[in-house]
């Protein structure tokens, strides 16, 4: 028996039979919901939400209070790590993030040091939080960036598109790039570790710009991290805790990432599920994988859509339901609604003579 009262998400994820199946959204507490919009301007910028442990379960616990989600997701962001290394991080208005010391060279990279706990402490302290305030009612997802989409913030040192500076690194001087990796994987192993420890109950490895990579420099600089990741917690992840890992474009790599020890792959929109579940022989549960921009469509037509996802699937479990990336502010909190009516009135014909 399951601690939580609700644990489809995590019997999901174990391919275990469930009555229907379980949906949770990528930014759930995000600026598309009013409330998070408030509790962010009191709190003045978005990193001071993010270090202040009491406005982070806050936020973490307002989509929960609207919608009927089977998982909830810690209020945070990948880019705490860079932060806790010295880059000094702040976020730019309707720019987003930039660094006040970007990495540029290799005595700067070998200057960093990983960071102590104790520098992330505000992470762990709001997941206590919101671990307390649920009860066990759902399970809690702690996450992290991949090393490589650290890394391209850290170099490039902003949000961009053409990722010159770090494909000239890789390029020029990839021994140095390695180094910087490194550096990254032992970090995010340590603070995914210290969020379990916290109370999480399944964890996710965010690779947003894995998919930019050619398929030898994935394998080369993205995925041989996330393995070195998964590994190194596994030794100290006793409760066997699932890791899900999302590289955003990454459908051309569908076999290697199921045999990375991962647990659940996340997958975009760019393939059907059917597809993604062939090509993984079940070996992994899977994540996602509608389109955020559908959200800004008419109620039948995300019924629709919502339909066709969970057919592609087809029967049995395994599968999250999911967007294929995270919901942009534009959409109103309504769509989601029907979003999650969808999943949960749509989806149990596709669990029958399997529930409990
Ligand atoms: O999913 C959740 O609800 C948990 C919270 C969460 C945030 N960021 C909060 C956030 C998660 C899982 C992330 C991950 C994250 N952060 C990623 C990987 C996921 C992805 O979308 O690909 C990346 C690349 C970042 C880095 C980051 N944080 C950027 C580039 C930006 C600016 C762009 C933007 O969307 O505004 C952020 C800011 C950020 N992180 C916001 C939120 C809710 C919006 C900032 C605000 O409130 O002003």
């Amino acid at each position: 028996m399951s601690q939580f009262k609700n644990d489809r998400f995590l019997r999901a994820i174990l391919r275990e039979p469930i009555d229907r199946t379980p949906v949770w959204i990528m930014r759930q507490a995000g600026r598309y919901l009013p409330e998070y919009r408030a509790t962010r301007e009191r709190a003045g910028s978005f990193m001071t939400l993010c270090k202040t442990p009491e406005l982070a379960c806050e936020v973490t616990l307002q989509p929960l209070a609207r919608f009927n989600l089977d998982a909830a997701i810690i209020f945070s962001d990948i880019l705490t790590i860079p932060d806790a290394m010295g880059l000094g991080l702040h976020f730019v208005e309707n720019h987003g993030p930039k660094f006040e010391r970007p990495v540029r060279n290799e005595a700067f990279i070998n200057s960093l040091e990983v960071p102590d706990p104790a520098q992330l402490a505000y992470v762990y302290e709001a997941i206590k939080l919101v671990k307390h305030d649920l009860a066990d009612k759902i399970p809690l997802i702690g996450f992290c960036g991949s090393p490589w989409t650290l890394a391209t913030y850290m170099i490039e040192g902003e949000s961009k598109t053409n990722f010159s500076i770090i494909n000239k690194m890789l390029l020029e001087n990839p021994s140095s790039l390695h180094k910087l990796l490194d550096k990254l994987a032992k970090a995010v192993a340590m603070h995914l570790a210290m969020q379990i420890e916290a109370g999480a109950s399944a964890v996710m490895i965010f690779d947003t710009w894995g998919g930019m990579l050619s398929t030898e420099n994935y394998y080369e600089f993205s995925l041989n991290y996330s393995k070195q990741i998964i590994k190194e917690l596994k030794q100290y992840n006793k409760n066997r805790v699932p890791l899900i890992l999302f590289t955003k474009g990454g459908q051309r790599w569908l076999e290697p990432m199921a045999e990375s020890g991962c647990d659940v792959i996340g997958v975009d929109w760019e393939i059907t599920l059917k597809e993604a579940r062939l090509r993984t022989k079940d070996k992994v549960a899977l994540q996602g994988n509608m389109n955020p921009a559908v959200l800004r469509e008419t109620a039948e037509h995300i019924e629709q859509q919502v339909a066709a996802i969970l057919s592609s699937f087809g029967q049995g479990s395994g599968h999250v339901f999911n967007l294929g990336h995270g919901i942009t502010p534009d959409v109103s909190p309504e769509k989601v609604s029907v979003l999650i009516d969808a999943v949960q009135t749509l989806s149990p014909p596709y669990h029958t003579g399997m529930s409990r």
